[in-house]
């Protein structure tokens, strides 16, 4: 999934620091904890090398990715997904507020993919309340929907706005696809505010990647957060955006962010704590290095990468400006 702040680009710097801080190679057997979890890359890629994994994000979307990618071994029943795909169009809750034809003014889906979203997704919960399907293969499904329909969204990239006109990948034929299945532990999957869940669990491994600016998830993934309730949560303004007032992160504002990230650390019952944070975030690289030393032995790696702006309806790759992305780690005392 393309999602602002992804570490799928960064696995490799992830990896070779985490194991030259921690000593831990591939196959150890030790608690990988990835609590702003997002797609759920980085807890993918430790479940793979063995660990039990604890992932977490105050994201209901991503909670259903995580559940699936985290709680999820193989071999998972894949009958339903032809079934799925051809059930007939209905006009539920994503048509009537998403989609032009009925009216809503909103144009984030063609009227036919916001149909199948909607028969899919009241298909999966009927599957799942009537007991016919198990809770394994209700997130296996409702991760792959999530996953699948972002990719024929008519937005520039996020739900902050729709396009007017519908875009290329927009215009196909929406067609749910199945996610993988990682082969690893099962691990655990919460769906709460970091700073609540921190107080009641541990491991050895931390990973932290908190958003680094203003942009609240809630409002850049509202449309996504909807699919995945199917709530049918009161609508309003243009965009269509649900009240998130319980998703705002004290992490997106200057005026919280210091507070919430000391808390953090403070109450994290992990051995080796790793922090994701750029050059150009709401914490200054000094706090961060004032804070974490507080509580422990304090290092920090860098690397430089390129920024790309991807302008995907001209096949052209822009280069943007360079950022430097940090993992600072903590050995707590
Ligand atoms: C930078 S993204 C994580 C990206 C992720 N590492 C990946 O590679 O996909 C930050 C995530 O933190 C979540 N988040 C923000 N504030 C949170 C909080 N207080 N508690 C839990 N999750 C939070 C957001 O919903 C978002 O998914």
């Amino acid at each position: 999934m393309n999602y602002i702040g992804s570490k799928y680009s960064l696995l490799d710097f992830l990896e070779t620091t985490i194991e030259e801080v921690t000593g831990y190679k591939s196959g150890a057997n030790y608690v990988f904890g990835d609590l702003f979890a997002g797609t759920g890359i980085v807890g993918q890629t430790y479940k793979a090398k063995g660990c039990t994994v604890i992932a977490n994000d105050i994201q209901y979307y991503s909670y259903i990715l995580n559940k699936h990618f985290i709680e999820n071994i193989p071999e998972l029943d894949t009958g339903l997904l032809e079934k799925l795909n051809t059930l007939s169009p209905v006009e539920g809750f994503i048509y009537n507020n998403y989609c032009e034809g009925s009216g809503s003014g909103r144009n984030y889906f063609t009227n036919e993919n916001g149909m199948k979203c909607d028969a899919i997704r009241i298909e999966l919960e009927r599957l799942h309340t009537s007991g016919e399907i198990d809770d394994h293969i209700y997130f296996y499904y409702l991760a792959s929907l999530v996953n699948s329909i972002d990719k024929y969204a008519n937005t520039a990239s996020v739900y902050g706005a729709f396009l007017k006109h519908i875009k290329k990948s927009a215009q196909k034929e929406f067609k749910l696809e199945l996610l993988p299945v990682i082969s690893g532990k099962a691990g655990r999957t919460y769906n709460e505010d970091i700073n609540k869940l921190v107080r009641k669990i541990g491991g050895d491994v931390l990973y932290l990647d908190p958003p680094y600016n203003a942009r609240q998830y809630c409002s850049n993934y509202h449309v996504l957060e909807t699919i995945a309730r199917y709530d049918e949560p009161e609508l309003t303004g243009i965009t269509g955006l649900r009240n998130s007032s319980e998703q705002k992160s004290k992490f997106c504002s200057k005026r919280t962010v210091d507070a919430a990230f000391e808390d953090l650390i403070s109450n994290a019952d992990f051995k080796y704590i790793f922090l994701s944070y750029n050059n150009e975030g709401l914490m200054s690289l000094d706090t961060i290095r004032e804070i974490m030393s507080r509580y422990g032995e304090y290092t920090v790696f860098t690397k430089d990468y390129k920024r790309f702006k991807a302008d995907k309806d001209q096949n052209r790759t822009i280069a943007a400006d360079s950022t430097t992305e940090y993992l600072h780690c903590l050995i707590k005392a």
